[in-house]
């Protein structure tokens, strides 16, 4: 008898976000008007300098492959950028270019779990964390926040959830899907906690091009010497750039790690696409003015969009800080009806709003919180000005 695949592999879920993501797909093919807000990627088109770079790539034939973790011109220009923009100190030798920041998250864990350790997350979480602690087989130990404490953990939080099977922390900053942003201060006492404990922290500030009113984004990287060691920086062309699809991300970190997961690389994925590579160097030694523009952007519809959710009546959100995400509270909705459906948690929210007000939101259950469901602000102002209509539409036939 055929014997059974992997326990681990099994026991993965597909992304929570799927399945409103294909009713959305299947009600637009349909002929549905139906408008989208779960997408986690800028709605911008790439930026020029940085599509004809990778046109040049093309045809100056750079098209083989290149050393396992990235090629040196893009390890430089990531130490190089990342200098400029945070202040942080690392040599191309301590760079990982990655197809994307998730790889660059999991190839973290891989290289510093074993089977059983504990790695905490704090909720609400990008969901690909929580899998991807179970992939490598290890556990996650959830620390739940509360909205009247922004969505932020603090280090006594995190100090109660150690234990001996602690390995790691993953810290997302600014966050998906809350879009808070932790302070300096923040930052460092939950370092200092790591430090005592003896634990590493995966910092993913994928987002932290994107932190409004003004506010300073502190990496995890630029607090002090001491912590290197213990930190893996995570981050990516992705979204600063609006490049979801070119597959770039790195993680830096001390030598050490670096070389194991460049070892990992190279008898997995390999280093990614030469001609994203080649695009990356231009996005981020180029010009940078295609960032300021989609970031004063997006400040402008998080800026119209959050006071009119709080006008509506029954639903409630608190203001995000980075990112390009709200997270909208529901919990005077649950228990009210449309029609026959009544709303007994947040996925049956967003799927009536889908099938009867034809808005696609994310349910917030699959990022561990309960009555909360994320909308996406990368979308069009006049996109959001209409989900905003037939939200207030939708909850006023609501009883
Ligand atoms: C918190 C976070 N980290 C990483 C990623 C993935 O980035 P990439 O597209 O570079 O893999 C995302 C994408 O949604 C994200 O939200």
């Amino acid at each position: 008898m055929l014997k059974q695949p992997s326990r681990t592999a099994s026991v993965i879920q597909a992304s929570t976000t799927l399945a409103i993501d294909s009713k959305f797909k299947k009600m637009k093919a349909e002929g549905y008007d139906v408008v989208g807000f779960a997408a986690g990627e800028p709605d911008f088109n790439t930026p020029d300098n940085i599509k004809n770079a990778a046109h040049k790539a093309i045809d100056d034939n750079f098209t083989r492959y290149t050393p396992a973790a990235g090629m040196l011109e893009l390890q430089k220009a990531v130490c190089n950028r990342l200098n400029n923009d945070l202040g942080i100190d690392y040599i191309p030798d301590e760079v990982v270019v990655s197809s994307g920041a998730k790889y660059s998250v999991f190839l973290s864990l891989e290289c510093l779990t074993d089977p059983g350790d504990e790695v905490i997350i704090i909720a609400p979480y990008w969901v690909s964390y929580y899998e991807m602690v179970r992939m490598v087989n290890s556990i996650p130990v959830i620390v739940h926040t509360k909205e009247s404490d922004s969505f932020k953990a603090s280090a006594e939080m995190i100090r109660a959830a150690i234990t001996p099977r602690t390995k790691a922390i993953v810290i997302n900053n600014p966050s998906n899907p809350t879009g808070m942003l932790y302070s300096k201060e923040d930052l460092r006492l939950i370092l200092e906690v790591c430090y005592e404990e003896g634990i590493y922290v995966i910092a993913d500030e994928i987002y932290y091009k994107l932190c409004y009113d003004g506010r300073e984004f502190v990496s995890m990287g630029a607090i002090d010497k001491k912590y290197r060691d213990m930190v893996v920086l995570i981050n990516g062309v992705s979204k600063s750039y609006a490049m979801t699809g070119w597959r770039i991300g790195y993680s830096l970190s001390g030598k050490n790690i670096a070389s194991m997961i460049a070892n990992f690389q190279s008898h997995s994925t390999s280093a990614p696409s030469t001609i994203s590579q080649m695009a990356s160097i231009e996005a981020l030694c180029g010009s940078q003015d295609g960032i300021s523009y989609m970031k004063s952007e997006f400040e402008k519809r998080r800026n119209y969009m959050v006071p009119r959710l709080n006008s509506i009546e029954g639903i409630s959100c608190i203001m995000p800080e980075g990112a390009f995400y709200v997270m909208m509270n529901i919990s005077e909705l649950i228990g009210k009806s449309h029609g026959d459906a009544v709303i007994k948690n947040d996925d049956d929210f967003a799927q009536l709003f889908l099938e009867k007000g034809l808005v696609s939101l994310v349910p917030c259950s699959g990022f561990g919180i309960k009555n909360y469901v994320r909308w996406s602000y990368a979308a069009s102002m006049e996109s959001i000005g209409i989900g905003l209509d037939r939200l207030e539409k939708f909850i006023s036939e609501l009883r």
